[in-house]
């Protein structure tokens, strides 16, 4: 197949191009608009493969996306690129609508009009809002975002949804718990962590450190992104998850155990501005009717990403030292929302 892959430059994106290419035949366009996220370093030594071309460019802009299906027959699409990160979200929440929202029916438009035979959305699990300390998100779960950012996906599922409905589109959602593994941009709570410890800078906990969130390796991400557009069912909504679910402030302590740190670098700050508390995820519908299963063990894992952040410190120097410094210190700065320290978690 000819596999159009957007947001190809991004954490998961990336790792997912690798995947495809090392294990299929498929042909795959990455088109990027090469936002902050986007980085053509996490697919250094792929610029002569064969079956990979690169396209800069954004999924808002319907000219370029109608040349594209047709220039290069595309068969299938799988939808990533999208503005990913929730702090980002609530200071401007409008570049979310635009990318997330009105990209996203760009999209489906041109490729409803080449025809592709697969529309992939890749979704999260955060559309579904924020759970108490029991029960898990299923298919059937309402959807009840409550960050702009969760708002943004939410919205891009419904017209998803309209699209098979209405035109009877092959679109097949997919929505996944929190990912974590080589290549992710160190504003998200793992790859901050770790590249703060290994610079001796404090680990900001927001609130009581009590949030849970299920964690999955990025490529058991990609083994199942690559099944649901193989086998998934047009009209269909799959959850992706872990079954590992864990405190922020556990977590933060296993990775300070691995990467041998004190915890006194542990540092409590407000909290996050409509933090969900806790998310889970109910993946057995994906397991019984398409036969994923993670490959992954957490312990696994997270050492291979600590050992991936260790061995390639000048991919996550650079980031942050661009205009990196600019956002953590807005953000984690003095006067930033996460600027005031806490010695001691709230009560
Ligand atoms: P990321 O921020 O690392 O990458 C996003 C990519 O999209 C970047 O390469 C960026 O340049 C590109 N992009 C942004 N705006 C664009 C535009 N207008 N046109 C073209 N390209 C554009 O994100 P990620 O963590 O890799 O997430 C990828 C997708 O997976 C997102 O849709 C996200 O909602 C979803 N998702 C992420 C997670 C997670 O834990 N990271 C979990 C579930 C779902
Ligand atoms: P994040 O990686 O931003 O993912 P999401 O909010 O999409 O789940 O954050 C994961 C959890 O870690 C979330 O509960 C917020 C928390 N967190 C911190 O406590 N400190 C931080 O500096 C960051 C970035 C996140």
């Amino acid at each position: 197949m000819n596999v159009l892959i957007t947001g190809g430059a991004g954490f998961i994106g990336a790792n997912l191009v690798r995947y495809l290419l090392e294990r299929g035949e498929d042909r795959i366009v990455n088109l990027d608009l090469l936002t902050y996220a986007g980085n053509l370093e996490n697919l250094a030594g792929l610029e002569e493969h064969p079956r990979y071309r690169f396209v800069r460019g954004d999924v808002g802009d319907r000219q370029l996306l109608r040349d594209l299906f047709r220039t290069h027959a595309i068969d299938a699409v799988i939808h990533l690129a999208a503005e990913s990160h929730v702090d980002r979200s609530l200071d401007a929440p409008r570049t979310f609508l635009e990318t997330n929202v009105l990209g996203t029916e760009a999209l489906l438009g041109a490729a409803r009009e080449a025809d592709v035979a697969r529309f992939v959305q890749v979704s999260t699990d955060e559309v579904y809002g924020s759970l108490g300390s029991r029960g898990k998100f299923d298919e059937s779960s309402p959807v009840a975002p409550n960050s702009p950012y969760a708002a943004s996906k939410a919205a891009a599922d419904l017209i998803c949804r309209a699209y098979h409905r209405t035109y009877g589109f092959p679109v097949i959602i997919t929505r996944c718990s929190n990912n974590y593994g080589p290549y992710q941009f160190p504003e998200k709570l793992i790859p901050l962590m770790i590249t703060n410890a290994l610079e001796e800078k404090p680990l900001p906990i927001y609130g009581d450190g009590q949030n849970v969130r299920d964690w999955l390796f990025v490529t058991d991400h990609c083994a199942a992104l690559e099944l649901v557009l193989r086998q998934g069912q047009p009209g269909e909504i799959y959850n992706i998850g872990g079954n590992n679910e864990l405190m922020n402030l556990d977590l933060v302590r296993l990775l300070l155990l691995e990467l041998g740190r004190s915890e006194d670098l542990i540092t409590f700050v407000p909290d996050r501005p409509g933090h969900d508390r806790r998310y889970a995820i109910d993946a057995g519908k994906i397991r019984r009717e398409l036969g994923w299963r993670p490959a992954h063990r957490f312990a696994d894992g997270l050492r291979e990403t600590v050992r991936w952040y260790l061995e390639n410190r000048s991919w996550w120097e650079k980031i942050r030292s661009g205009s990196y410094r600019d956002y953590y210190a807005q953000h984690y700065g003095p006067g930033g929302r996460y600027g005031a320290r806490d010695p001691e978690p709230p009560a």
